[in-house]
């Protein structure tokens, strides 16, 4: 039974966040891309007429509204073509929130004789979600390590820890000291979400160097090579040349002897 409830709450979380942000609150009401957002309207909606505004030009003739009496929408040009947008016990649910739903909004409460009541300001920011976080460890020519980090998603802030310690913030890449060791990690967040990713750090090949000293050493040892093999050439050389010398003058010799 609490196996199968928690499956549930995995999977429901899982499918779509929940947010709540109320309509009279003073910060940001950060909402995520194709989650559920909840509304409070914190008058009671049921006894006030209430009036969402959607502040564009700030001109109540022409700005998108929303009119909800008795807990259901009426007039409302604010959402309209959104069957996903309800009104429920003095909540407005949208499920699932688009990029659209960012605004400033002015909420508008009035009696049921049409006197004014209060009105509330609440300004919306809808951002992506982080997707999956990437991060790459490259090697620059001169051995130097390179850590690069990326995801999808609006507003993104990066932060950076090396086997638990914290390195630095800001930056989606940044260099790494020589022969830095371990497990780094790049933490990815914005309003509405956060990723993380760890990988293993694995030494530079101090690759363009020991080339270049091998390439070296090579060339050294070929040059040697043509050297004394060049050396051992001359020496034969000579010495058979002073051997045919040695014989031409023996057969002279004996030339001359026998006429
Ligand atoms: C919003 O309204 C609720 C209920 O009336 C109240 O408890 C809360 O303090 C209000 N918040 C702000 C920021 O005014
Ligand atoms: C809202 O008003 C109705 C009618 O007066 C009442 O039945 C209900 O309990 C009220 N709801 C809240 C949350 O105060
Ligand atoms: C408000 O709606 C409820 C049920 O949806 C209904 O029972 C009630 O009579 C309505 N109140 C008014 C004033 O229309
Ligand atoms: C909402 O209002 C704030 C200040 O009141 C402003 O900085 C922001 O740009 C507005 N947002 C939109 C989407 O109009
Ligand atoms: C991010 O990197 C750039 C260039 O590599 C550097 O100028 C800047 O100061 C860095 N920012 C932070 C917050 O470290
Ligand atoms: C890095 O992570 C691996 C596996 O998660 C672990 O075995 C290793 O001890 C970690 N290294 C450091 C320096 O924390």
């Amino acid at each position: 039974m609490m196996l199968i409830f928690g499956l549930m709450l995995l999977l429901q979380t899982a499918a779509c966040l929940d947010q709540f942000c109320r309509f009279n609150q003073s910060d940001i009401c950060y909402a995520a891309v194709g989650h559920k957002l909840n509304l409070l309207m914190v008058q009671n909606t049921s006894v006030y007429d209430t009036t969402i505004q959607k502040n564009i030009n700030y001109n109540t003739a022409t700005d998108p509204v929303c009119r909800i009496k008795n807990d259901t929408m009426r007039v409302c040009n604010l959402y309209s073509n959104r069957p996903e947008v309800t009104v429920i016990k003095g909540t407005l649910i949208i499920n699932r929130v688009i990029r659209a739903d960012s605004g400033n909004y002015t909420v508008s409460f009035s009696r049921s004789d049409g006197t004014f009541c209060t009105s509330t300001d609440l300004q919306v920011n809808v951002e992506a979600p982080i997707g999956s976080v990437e991060v790459s460890i490259s090697c620059s020519s001169s051995g130097v390590m390179r850590a690069s980090c990326s995801s999808e998603g609006d507003q993104l802030l990066y932060s950076w820890t090396l086997n638990g310690d914290p390195l630095m913030d800001g930056n989606s890449s940044f260099d790494l000291n020589e022969g830095t060791d371990g497990n780094i990690t790049c933490s990815v967040k914005n309003h509405v979400s956060h990723g993380q990713k760890t990988v293993r750090l694995k030494p530079c090949p101090v690759f363009s160097v020991t080339v270049f000293v091998l390439v070296w050493c090579l060339q050294l040892m070929v040059l040697l090579g043509l050297l004394g093999g060049f050396h051992i050439h001359m020496r034969h050389t000579s010495e058979k040349s002073q051997e045919d010398q040695k014989l031409r003058m023996r057969r002279f010799r004996e030339r001359h002897e026998d006429s």
